[in-house]
Order: structure tokens, then sequence, then C-alpha cells
């Protein structure tokens, strides 16, 4: 019996330069009075935190700022996090103030200071104990100060497991921030190298979630088999398609200055269109390959990021097997590959392929190189005997991949890593 139902979840949302000056008043409408913002170090050296607090001072607010969230969250780090909540609270609310890091650090605080128990038993399993919470969450307002993950209108909370070495997460519709928040101005002091790489991210949302299987294809769930990524589907391919148009007029540029508050307000737009997008349509074999890419680094350090450890930033880590991966999944639909390359500017090209399978890999090696994402995985240190490692890592994505338009075997995945060890 097929799927005839698909459904869509998404946040109250607030955008425009302005919108973060107003979350003491829309805090204190649901009887809020004691907050506690979240947020990284290299974003509290911005000082957007500290003034989101003091603002929600004058609405009857008292407002603490936790400015210990890590890049890219560890269960460790979120443990840390969850145990200075739960000494200092209790708490009436969240705020989360920075990039998919401090939003996903503030999402697993909320659960664990609502909930009973310990960050594992809720991390999806094999890895966690995949529970589900029993009780609400309390309300959570996402700032984004990335243009990027679009953790702010999402279920999901991403996170290393230090012992596994696997990157992975908890997904709950509970988890989904109560409000976001989006303040282009807080992005401007975004360094050019995050810009690139959260932009790859936004870009890999939509064009995941624009060829995703279709949510038509899976057989019929019952109502409580449904899952928050549901596959492609008429209201998600809305958001993902205007998310392109966006980013093909402003990525670059955003890269280049950015203090061009147009293109800022347009990124930032993109990333909220693709977070509605693929937070319900769900993503697949980039997004999958990227976290043994991103788990298993070994000395990469990017301009822009904390360099006290290596790390590959989640955007470049997903982008970089995108090329290779829409080469693959090109015969599943390739309409909308072909359609989603023309969204970005294929005809712009100036000497576009003969084969309509290389065009949207063409247009993704050419939009890298000009925002200065490395050429390759042999660039952020992985070759060719690393590929059945980083394969391995990969098939434990099994959530992501199967919204994967075409099934990828163990050997289809190594021919996509294969293919991405240098890209142009
Ligand atoms: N929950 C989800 O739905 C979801 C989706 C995709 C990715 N993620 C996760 O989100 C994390 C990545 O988040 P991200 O890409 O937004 O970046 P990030 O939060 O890791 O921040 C990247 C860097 O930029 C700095 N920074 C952020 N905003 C800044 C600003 N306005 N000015 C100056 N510096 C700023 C931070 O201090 C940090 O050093 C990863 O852990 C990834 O796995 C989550
Ligand atoms: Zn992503």
């Amino acid at each position: 019996m097929p799927e005839t139902v698909f459904t869509y979840g998404a946040p109250a949302l607030k955008y425009g330069a302005g919108a973060s000056d107003e979350i003491g008043h829309d805090l204190a409408q649901l009887g809020v009075r004691r907050v506690l913002v979240v947020t990284d170090p290299g974003v509290a050296a911005t000082g957007h935190p500290q003034r989101v607090a003091e603002l929600m001072t004058g609405f009857g607010i008292e407002a603490h700022v936790f400015d210990r969230a890590r890049v890219e969250p560890t269960d460790l780090s979120m443990r840390e996090a969850v145990a200075f909540a739960r000494e200092n609270g209790p708490w009436d609310a969240y705020v989360a103030v920075g990039g998919g890091s401090a939003i996903d650090t503030a999402k697993a605080v909320n659960l664990l200071t609502t909930n009973p128990g310990d960050l594992m038993d809720y991390v999806n399993a094999p890895v966690g104990g995949g529970a589900s919470p029993t009780q609400p969450l309390r309300p959570l307002v996402a700032v984004p100060t990335t243009t990027g993950t679009g953790s702010e209108s999402t279920t999901v909370c991403v996170l290393d497991v230090l012992d596994q070495h696997v990157k992975t997460g908890i997904s709950h519709p509970r988890l989904r921030p109560t409000m976001a928040v989006v303040d282009p101005r807080l992005t401007l002091t975004q360094p050019p190298g995050v810009t690139a790489c959260c932009g790859m991210d936004i870009l890999c949302h939509a064009l995941e979630s624009w060829t995703a299987r279709p949510y038509h294809s899976y057989e019929r769930k019952r109502p409580e088999q449904r899952v928050p990524y549901c596959g492609a589907n008429p209201i998600a391919d809305m958001w993902s398609e205007r998310a392109m148009g966006l980013l093909a007029g402003s990525f670059r540029q955003a890269v280049r200055d950015g203090e061009d508050e147009t293109a800022r307000g347009d990124m930032a737009l993109a990333a909220t269109f693709a977070g509605m997008g693929f937070g319900n349509a769900g993503v697949h074999i980039p997004h999958a390959n990227a976290y043994p890419i991103a788990g298993r680094v070994k000395d990469f350090r990017p301009d822009g990021y904390p360099d006290a450890e290596p790390m590959v930033p989640h955007g470049m880590s997903v982008a970089l097997t995108a090329p290779a991966a829409f080469r693959f999944t090109f015969e599943a639909a390739p309409e909308r590959h072909v359609r989603a390359a023309e969204l970005l500017g294929a005809g712009r090209l100036e000497e576009p392929p003969s084969d309509p399978r290389d065009l949207l890999p063409r247009v993704l090696t050419e939009l890298m190189r000009d925002v200065g994402i490395p050429n390759g995985i042999a660039a952020v240190g992985y070759g060719e005997a690393d590929i059945d490692d980083l394969v391995d890592g990969a098939l434990k994505q099994q959530r992501l991949l199967a919204t994967a338009p075409r099934e990828p075997r163990a050997e289809d995945l190594a021919a996509i890593f294969a293919d991405s060890v240098e890209l142009w």
C-alpha cells in the first residue's frame, strides 16, 4: 500500500534586521521570567549573545549567558552544558544565539532539563538508546548567527559521540525550536571561510531535499511510525527551489563582501527556506558521507574556525562528495537534477558539459572553487586507502540513506568517494 500522506512542521518565525531586539517581549508573553542564553566562545566575542540577554532584562526577564558550547558539539561538551543548566536552573526558557553548534547544544540542554536520564538514552539507535522524550520541553528561541544549518527550524540535534568515533544525532519533533528569530544583522560578522562552508550546507540541504525519494514511494506508515523526514513533497519542494534561486544570486557575493547587507539578507532567507524544506523532506547521500569525513578528521584546520583541534566543518564535509553523489542520483530523476542546475545558474556556464548528467556537478564544482572550498577529500587529508573506512561510516547513516532517490550499495558509495578525491 503506497504512502498517501506527508507532513509539514515549522517553528514560528520572526525575520529581519532588528528581530533579535524583541525576544524579551515574545518570551514575556509566555510568562517566562528566567532564561539561559546558550552560545559558543566565538559568537560570544561578537557581543551578540550578551546584547540579546541585556535587551531581555528590559522586559522583566533575568537572563544568564552560558558561552561554552563547543563548535561542532560532542557528547562531552553537551553533557557539560546540561550539567551547568541543571546546577543553575530551573529555567523557564532557553535562547540559543549562534550557529548549529550553539542551537543544537541548547536543544540537548532543553531535552535533558525537562526529561530524565542521560544524553545517550536519546541518541539515535544503534549508537544510543533511541528513546523519545516523555515530557514536554520548555520554549526554545533559536537565533542563528550563521547562514547555514537551518537548525532553528529542524527537529534534529547533531553531536560527535567521542568513544564510538561517530557523528550522529537526536531526532524528535519536540526538539524543534518554538520560535526562530532570524536577524541578518547578526550574520555580518561571519568570517568568509564560515560563510563559504555554511553556504554549501544550505545548498546541499536544498538540493538533497529537492532530489530526495518522493514521500509517495514509501510504504504507507501508521501514525505512530511517522518520522520528521518524510521524503520530497510539494511543500518542501517549494522552499528548496526558492532557496536555490537566492543562493544563485547572493552566495558568491556574501563570501566576497561580508558587509553586503543585501547578500547577507538573501543568505539568511535561503538558510531559513532550505531548513523548512529539508527539515521535512530530509537529506541523503552527501550528508551521510559527511559524517565520516568530519568524524575521522586527521589534521585539517580550516580558515575562519577555532584552530585548537583539527576539524572538517559540517558544510565543507557535506559539499566534498556532493558533485559525485548527484552524478550517481541523476538517473533517478534527470529532470530534477537539470532543473536544479538551471536554478543555480547553469545558463551562465561558459562551456556547458554535453552530458546532462554532468551539469549539476559542474555548477557545484565551479561554485565550490569560487568560494574557496578545498578541491576534494584529498585536500582535507583522505586518500584512496581511506575509502573503505569512509564507506563504512556512511553506511551507518541509514536514517539518511533511506531518503536517497537511488539506494547506494557499498560499491556505489566507494565510487562516489573515489570520484571525490580531487574535484577539478
Ligand atoms: N540540527 C540541524 O538540523 C543541523 C543541520 C546541519 C548541521 N548541524 C550541525 O551544526 C553544526 C555546524 O553549525 P554552523 O555551520 O552553523 O556553524 P557553527 O555553529 O559550528 O559555527 C562555526 C564558527 O563560526 C563562528 N560564528 C558563528 N556565527 C558567527 C558570527 N555571526 N560572527 C562571527 N563568528 C561566528 C563560531 O564561533 C564558530 O567558530 C555542526 O555540528 C553540524 O553537524 C545541525
Ligand atoms: Zn547540513
